[in-house]
């Protein structure tokens, strides 16, 4: 049977970071499971070119725009390399056979009556590529990234969106399983129940150039989202090519961000163009890193390939997969992927293989015995080696978690039957019973190898190695497939256990950009200012010893670095709440400058500040932090705010303390 499962395209502005890298891995599991099960799959994946964003990203980059795309798309594909994604095809937006048929597809619609000229009057988010209206704008900005949005009021054409409602509804109905999870699968519903808008697919070519031309009316370009979406089709060769068996898609691959686009706009359009729908829509959900959103003036962007190189492939496939059920949001954490990684793969999975080839390689020369004295306790045993059933139920729902859970399952049941059997006492006792311990521990591994394939596919081939066989399908996860005296290879060590690595201090310290608004006099203490601070979310007292060295006029107004999570201490009854930072070199004395908006979060390089306590004085004041040539550092990793230096001009090398 044929299998056709997409990703989304990535917009290239952007290098892929753990977000793109989930997507990837689960629909290569998909696609290598479904190849495992004897289908003859076809996986397209690729990049979303066009549109504002990307003009503009390659505008500051200096760049035209598909110059630019040609730039980032390589970035894509050795990423997707290092992954080990299976993909069938790359389609760039950009390609001209797919955008010969957008244009195509848009004079059909026009002609057909379905695109028609109007106005548009609303809001646009350039970072989402989307059109928002006056009501559904969340306190004036983007209901989706919350990102400002731009006014617009030009001539558009639309797309008759509002008369496909009843049909939508009818496929929602008729095919419970076309949107995933269940949750996600009710808020379309309710949302397409309220009613539809029709939708604004052109912008004129003065405010939009970057885009497939509009083949109706040479002033306008095609809405980049509407170009995009085609991309499942005309990735297979829509209309007509010889690919086109492939189609209707089995399951598409999303993030819950764009699931409105793959649920409602596109179905939609498929039924306004005659073309069968697809059968599966599965929005899955956000990664947060170390507890929150990932952003870049955070600095916590997770970069996969980064995450590859300190944990391996496996474990960090692994982890995406089985860290969290499919379809709900979870947290990356070094600290969980090194649980995962210690507990399943390195002592469950890992362990297995290492003991049977050893004790094959110990106790029968390196080849697999006969199948000796079976013992009905075997029986149970060899009964457990068949889960296909379930774990194939679990991939049909994309419950990759469980599907895992399953397979590691077999590792762990193998474990202890071996456990239990002890062949190291049968070597001295019993060779016929010793046999049929090997032999049946064997098989499980090689069964075990099978079914990892799909999910790890370079550690699975491992194993394959260590018992010398060639890779299978599922239909040869039965037992009974060795034959006696086969030889296999060497044990070797196929996961490493992974410490997280330990932290730096400096993740506990919250240091933020903070405007001195107002300096006063301390009234008890000579050499004290009292200070007010903007922290952008608020303002804060902080009682600072730096009189003797700065006027009250140099300080008013500078944007500095302060210890934010400082244990507040009363100064002279004064109520401190956060210390300022000073250098300090032959009793010259300088604050630490920040150029970026009052509440930034000072980074350092490669760490992130998780502080959630108060720190004390004490603990702060083990930190090492200095200035050398003018800019500040915690031991020698470089201080930065909104990707803005922190700065000393007072004092160019010194001790903060
Ligand atoms: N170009 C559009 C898709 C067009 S499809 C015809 C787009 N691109 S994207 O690059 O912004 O996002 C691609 C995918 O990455 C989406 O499925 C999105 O949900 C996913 N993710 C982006 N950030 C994410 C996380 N932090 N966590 C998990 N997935 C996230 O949208």
């Amino acid at each position: 049977m044929k299998y056709y499962l997409t990703t989304p395209l990535y917009y290239v502005n952007d290098k892929p970071h753990i977000g793109h890298a989930y997507t990837q891995v689960a629909t290569d599991v998909m696609a290598r499971w479904k190849r495992l099960e004897g289908n003859d799959v076809f996986f397209l994946t690729g990049t979303d070119e066009h549109g504002q964003k990307i003009e503009r990203t390659a505008q500051a980059a200096g760049k035209e725009p598909k110059a630019f795309c040609d730039s980032i798309v390589p970035k894509f594909k050795d990423a997707w390399k290092k992954l080990d994604i299976s993909y069938d095809h790359f389609i760039r937006t950009t390609d001209p056979e797919h955008e010969e048929r957008v244009q195509s597809v848009m004079q059909t619609l026009f002609e057909k009556g379905d695109i028609y000229k109007g106005t548009y009057e609303g809001w646009y988010c350039t970072p989402c590529e989307t059109y928002w209206t006056d009501l559904q704008l969340e306190d004036g900005k983007c209901a989706s990234c919350g990102r400002d949005v731009e006014k617009l009021s030009e001539e558009t054409y639309y797309f008759r969106l509002s008369a496909y409602q009843d049909r939508l509804l009818k496929l929602y109905e008729e095919n419970p399983g076309f949107i995933a999870p269940d949750t996600r699968r009710n808020e379309v519903i309710s949302r397409v129940s309220e009613g539809l808008r029709d939708l604004s697919v052109s912008r004129l070519k003065s405010s939009l150039s970057w885009g497939v031309p509009f083949p109706v009316d040479d002033r306008h370009t095609t809405y980049v989202w509407f170009d995009a979406l085609l991309n499942y089709i005309t990735g297979v060769q829509w209309p007509g090519g010889e690919r086109f068996k492939y189609w209707p898609a089995d399951l598409h691959i999303i993030g819950k961000d764009i699931l409105w686009f793959h649920a409602v706009i596109w179905p939609a359009m498929l039924m306004a163009l005659g073309v069968e729908l697809p059968k599966r829509v599965f929005a899955h959900g956000f990664w947060t890193v170390e507890g929150e959103k990932m952003s870049k003036s955070k600095g916590n962007f997770l970069d996969p390939l980064e995450a590859i190189d300190n944990y391996g492939l496996d474990a960090f496939r692994y982890f995406l997969l089985r860290e969290v059920p499919f379809g709900q949001d979870g947290d990356y954490s070094e600290s969980a992927l090194a649980q995962r990684n210690n507990t399943e793969l390195a002592d469950a999975v890992g362990n297995l293989v290492m003991r049977v080839v050893t004790l094959l390689n110990k106790y029968t020369e390196g080849k697999i015995p006969p199948r000796g004295k079976q013992e009905p306790g075997d029986g149970n045993f060899i009964q457990s080696l068949s889960i296909y059933e379930q774990a194939s139920a679990k991939m049909e729902k994309q419950e990759f978690d469980k599907a895992l859970d399953i397979i590691v399952g077999l590792a762990r049941n193998t474990n202890k039957y071996i456990q239990d059997t002890k062949p190291w006492v049968l070597a001295k006792e019993d060779t016929d019973r010793l046999n049929a311990v090997l032999y049946n521990s064997a098989e499980a591994v090689r069964i075990l190898a099978i079914y990892l394939d799909a999910f790890i596919p370079d550690s699975a081939a491992g194993i394959r190695k260590q018992l010398n066989v060639k890779p299978q399908l599922l239909k040869g996860a039965k037992y009974g497939f060795f034959e006696e005296g086969h030889e296999v290879g060497q044990a070797k060590v196929l996961f490493k256990k992974l410490e997280a690595k330990p932290r730096h201090a400096f993740e506990r310290v919250d240091l933020r950009a903070a405007r001195i608004v107002s300096v006063e006099d301390h009234p008890e203490a000579d050499k004290l200012y009292v200070l007010r601070v903007d922290l952008g979310s608020g303002q804060r007292t902080i009682v600072a010893g730096i009189k003797p060295y700065y006027e009250p006029a140099e300080l008013e107004g500078k944007t500095v670095a302060i210890v934010a999570n400082l244990e507040p201490a009363k100064l002279r009854g004064i109520l401190s709440e956060g210390m300022l930072l000073a250098a300090e070199k032959d009793g010259v004395v300088g604050l630490l400058s920040v150029g970026a908006e009052p509440g930034t979060q000072v980074i350092a390089e490669g760490i992130r500040p998780r502080a959630a306590k108060k720190i004390s004085f004490k603990n702060f004041g083990k930190l090492n932090i200095s200035v050398k040539g003018g800019k500040a550092f915690v031991d020698s990793l470089a201080l930065s705010a909104g990707d803005k230096p922190v700065t000393c001009e007072r004092v160019k090398d010194g001790k903060v303390e």
